[in-house]
């Protein structure tokens, strides 16, 4: 019998084994292909989407066991309206080869969520998951600051 979830407003009937990781429920079901493969074990951050507004590693939770709404990167904003972590990722050109990025926006807008105007700290130990191999820390902490004061 499908399992029904909701991703970005919409519901899915999902007709795999509950035990397939949501992470390829997303990619391979759903083509929602933005939230990225990078480890499978919790250890990378780049396949976080929100459940229920609560940053969340996809590749750790399965289908069945899904207890909320999901959002994506794909559901974070729009075009015609760019959540505001999108506009200063985009003002301080912060992705380099932009494999991690979707991970790392879902997860500080999990942080701004929750601490309006975090401090570096709170920023660091917020994002200190979320892995980069092209180094762009200074300018994600940057742009976290810039969308945090509404610059
Ligand atoms: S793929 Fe899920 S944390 Fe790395
Ligand atoms: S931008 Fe390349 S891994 Fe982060």
């Amino acid at each position: 019998m499908p399992t029904s979830i909701t991703v970005n407003g919409t519901e899915h009937a999902v007709d795999l084994p509950g035990d397939v990781p949501l992470l390829w429920v997303l990619r391979d079901a759903l083509g929602l292909t933005g939230t990225k493969y990078g480890c499978g074990v919790a250890a990378c951050g780049a396949c976080t989407v929100h459940i229920d507004g609560e940053a969340t590693r996809s590749c750790q939770v399965r289908l069945a066991d899904v207890w909320g709404e999901i959002t994506t990167i794909e559901g974070l904003g729009n075009p015609d309206a760019l959540h505001r972590l999108q506009a200063a990722w985009i003002e301080h050109q912060v992705a380099q080869c932009g494999y991690c990025q979707s991970g790392q926006l879902m997860q500080a807008a999990d942080l701004l969520a929750r601490t309006p105007d975090p401090s570096d700290d709170e920023i660091d130990a917020a994002m200190s998951g979320n892995l980069c191999r092209c180094g762009t820390y200074p300018r994600i902490r940057a742009a976290i600051r810039a969308a945090a004061q509404g610059a």
